[in-house]
């Protein structure tokens, strides 16, 4: 083939300009070809533009004007109004590793709520035990929440684990931190090597819900890896993100709005 191919270059050479000009030719029709290829690529999942963050400017912070949007991205670049509450919040039927004190933290939307219900259903069904540790929180408690971290750890590394308020999921009520018996009902990373984490990871998409913070994705959540917090976004995209392996943000990143 080497062989050929300089034979081929020398032909070239030596048939002056008008051969000359044959191989750019070539080079012309594939990248027409891959141009062609690049066009026929399934492009990103199609989503409703009501299901982007609608964003308002207040006081130099982007804050999101539809909160009550079931894919609301909230993050460290997109504030929920400080104000927000939901207005559907319900307590699931599921275990919580408190018992059944009807606390804040119990509650979650009611398509959450629902989809959450199914998910234990779906993990008891194969011998896998879940229990709910941390949903809805106010804006309020997210400022004590941070607080007593800082107090233990300082803010910088507070803050990789704990979202300023405003900024946190749990305000939306579409998030639930899970845990189980085999690590004391705690939120710690050993818990992706657990039956119950395992099985989280690999089947919470089906239900709806997506693992948040994954691990190697810091760069692009700006939080450590929390195997414990599972966001509702329904079943549709967190069946893309899942099969994409995306965050949350890269899903909003290969979106097309329609
Ligand atoms: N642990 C998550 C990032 C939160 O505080 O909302
Ligand atoms: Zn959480």
């Amino acid at each position: 083939m080497k062989k050929a191919g300089i034979l081929l270059s020398a032909a070239l050479l030596l048939g002056g300009c008008q051969q000359a000009d044959e191989p750019k030719k070539e080079e012309q029709s594939a990248e027409t070809k891959k141009e062609e290829a690049k066009e026929k690529q399934p492009s990103g999942p199609q989503l409703d533009a009501v299901y982007f963050n609608q964003v308002k400017q207040v006081d130099g912070k982007a804050v999101i004007g539809n909160p009550e949007n079931l894919i609301a991205l909230v993050n460290k670049d997109y504030y929920l109004p400080g104000d927000y509450e939901p207005a559907d919040l319900v307590r699931p039927n599921v275990p919580f590793s408190f018992g059944n004190q009807d606390i804040e933290k119990s509650y979650l939307r009611k398509p959450a709520a629902d989809a959450l219900e199914k998910l234990f259903q779906g993990a008891e069904k194969e011998g896998i035990h879940l229990f709910a540790v941390s949903g809805y929180r106010s804006y309020d408690r997210q400022v004590q929440i941070l607080a007593n971290q800082t107090a233990q750890v300082g803010k910088e590394k507070a803050l990789e684990a704990v979202a300023p308020p405003g900024q946190s999921e749990h305000q939306t009520g579409l998030s639930m931190d899970v845990s189980a018996q085999s690590v004391q009902f705690d939120l710690v990373q050993s818990f992706e090597k657990t039956e119950e984490g395992q099985w989280l990871a690999e089947n919470a998409h089906h239900y709806g819900f997506i693992l948040r913070y994954p691990k190697d994705k810091e760069a692009v959540t700006k939080y450590m890896f929390e195997p414990w917090h599972f966001r509702y976004v329904g079943e549709k995209a967190a069946k893309e993100i899942y099969e994409n392996g995306w965050a949350l943000e890269e899903y909003f990143q290969n979106a097309e709005k329609i």
